[in-house]
């Protein structure tokens, strides 16, 4: 029987070391990968695959570098201003795991101890949907230029519904640069497919397709039940963009559409506006201007998501509103790529009263220090829908405001919305998806929880004594067993935020 000492002895010697990252060989990394990496790089998307060791090792220069000047994963907004759904974000200790893995010879080890890898399905969404609109077969036009081609799809809709989900699933993946998809209401649009279709026609806004992208889901269950009305007869335009180079290929975009039920009720209105909007942009060659726009709301509004666009002249953006002593942040992009643009949804409505006023306001740099600059040596450049041009064109989606929007937590409803169960195409950030490996460990354990939080990790003996206990601020983390003696534990992570639990039966065997 061991002593009170051993007991104390064992907790000190694991609590000394507690964060080692001796990270040497593929399946210590592998989860990082597969949460944070594998849902754009998969077979056939535009990104290349890295399910596993051999495609991921082929990369790792390339990685080390996009790591390091975080271009990948490719998140814009500022983490630090405003929080969205669905970030593509990496903690800074798996960044620095796999660097550390590349630096040291990425190892393959023994892959077959690293976790499953995740199964990605063409459809992300659940059920069958109520209606599909397909482009039909395009080859595209794109030659030594872009191409932007617009897609007038009728709806043939008899009757008004209204819209809780949708996703766009292109058909041949590496080619659909991005889409944007507007409403026409009236039904009177028809479809451009020179190549030169700049400016989506339609009046209303729906959303789009960038890669790695999720499905649209509105909040579909209390306390927010919310879609976008479509009109009987109305049109869908499709705005696919094309990249240079893919002349010939062929392509057949589709657009999965789900409705809720005729006759749901209490099904409130998301709207779709542009209020920040300014066309008198003017940036001389060899110049950087600052140019703003401003609108002051009637009434007061709840804001589901933010659309900020520009082109590629535009370096960085900001939107808030604001009054007198008061500023609401909405979403900051220090690094504007016009590459990497989508409608950014909130964690939680943002109430923004009547009377306050919001403000956008983009950067531009057009000189020879912008990568981007669509012209070498610069050219004036002025406000026009080409993308040689320049925009600021900020779209909202919002809903006209309710007493206690603004407790309304997105993000819980949309994790409980059957649509997206067990959706394998997000990373998951449910803690039964923790990683403990190896299992039996010798003198390391690696435990790896897909959700940024803080953590208390606890092993327990079998006596239920608590024999360790660390408090970590990190998703990532490796602990020392090597005092530890053989035999069965339980490991407890805890999440002290959300007070969620997992726990798992260890076994150390030296
Ligand atoms: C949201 C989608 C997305 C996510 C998430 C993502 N990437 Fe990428 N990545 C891309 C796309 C798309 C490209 C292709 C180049 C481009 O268009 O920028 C790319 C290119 C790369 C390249 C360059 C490949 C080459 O051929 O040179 C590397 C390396 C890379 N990504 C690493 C990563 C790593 C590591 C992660 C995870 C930590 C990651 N990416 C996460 C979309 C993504």
């Amino acid at each position: 029987m061991k002593t009170f000492c051993q007991v104390i002895m064992t907790i000190f010697c694991i609590l000394t070391i507690p964060n080692i990252h001796a990270q040497t060989d593929y399946k210590d990394v592998a989860p990082i990968f597969y949460s944070r990496c594998t849902s754009c790089h998969h077979e056939n998307q535009h990104a290349p695959s890295m399910m596993n060791y051999s495609e991921t090792i082929a990369l790792s220069y390339a990685m080390m570098s996009d790591l390091m000047t975080n271009k990948m994963p490719p998140w814009p907004p500022d983490t630090s201003y405003t929080r969205f759904e669905h970030e593509h974000i990496i903690t800074t200790s798996e960044k620095n795991a796999i660097i550390n893995w590349i630096s040291n010879g990425g190892l393959a080890g023994d892959t077959t101890l690293a976790p499953p890898p995740p199964v990605y399905s063409p459809f992300q969404l659940n059920g069958t949907p109520d209606l599909v609109l397909r482009t039909g077969m395009f080859t595209s036009n794109a030659s030594s230029t872009d191409a932007y081609n617009c897609f007038s799809i009728p709806t043939n809709l008899t009757q008004d519904r209204i819209l809780r989900a949708y996703e766009i699933v292109p058909g041949n993946v590496p080619i659909v640069h991005h889409v944007v998809v507007n409403l026409d209401s009236m039904g009177t649009t028809s479809s451009s497919l020179s190549g030169n279709c700049y400016t989506i026609t339609g009046d209303i806004g729906i959303g789009g397709y960038a890669p790695g992208a999720p499905p649209t889901v509105f909040p579909g269950q209390a306390p927010l039940k919310a879609g976008i009305r479509i009109k009987a007869g109305s049109k869908l335009v499709l705005q696919i963009h094309y990249p240079a180079g893919t002349i010939g290929q062929i392509d057949s975009t589709q657009i999965r559409l789900y409705f809720y039920p005729i006759g749901t009720t209490g099904v409130r209105t998301i709207y779709n506006n542009v209020p920040l909007q300014n066309w008198g942009l003017n940036i001389p060659a060899n110049t950087t201007r600052t140019f703003n726009a401003s609108y002051t709301l009637p009434a007061a509004i709840s804001i589901f998501s933010d659309f900020p666009h520009s082109h590629k002249v535009c370096t960085s953006l900001v939107n808030y509103a604001y009054q007198t002593n008061d500023t609401i942040p909405l979403i900051r992009i220090n690094s504007w790529k016009f590459d990497w643009q989508g409608y950014y949804t909130f964690r939680n409505l943002v109430k923004v009263p009547s009377g306050y006023t919001l403000f956008s306001s983009h950067f531009f740099d057009n000189t020879i220090s912008n990568p981007n600059n669509p012209n070498s040596p610069p050219l004036n450049v002025y406000a026009g829908t080409s993308t040689t041009d320049e925009m600021l064109f900020d779209a909202i989606q919002w809903l006209l405001y309710q007493p206690g929007d603004e407790i309304i937590d997105i993000s819980s409803i949309l994790a409980n919305d059957p649509l997206l169960s067990a959706n394998v195409n997000e990373p998951s950030s449910d803690l039964t998806q923790t990683y403990v490996y190896p299992n039996p460990s010798t003198d390391l354990l690696n435990i790896y929880v897909p959700k940024e939080s803080d953590y208390r990790i606890s092993i327990f003996n079998i006596a239920g004594q608590r024999i360790s206990d660390t408090m970590v601020t990190d998703n990532f983390t490796s602990l020392s067993t090597k005092n530890v003696p053989d035999g069965m534990y339980l490991l407890k992570i805890e999440d002290t935020k959300s007070n969620e639990q997992f726990v798992k039966k260890i076994i150390i065997s030296h």
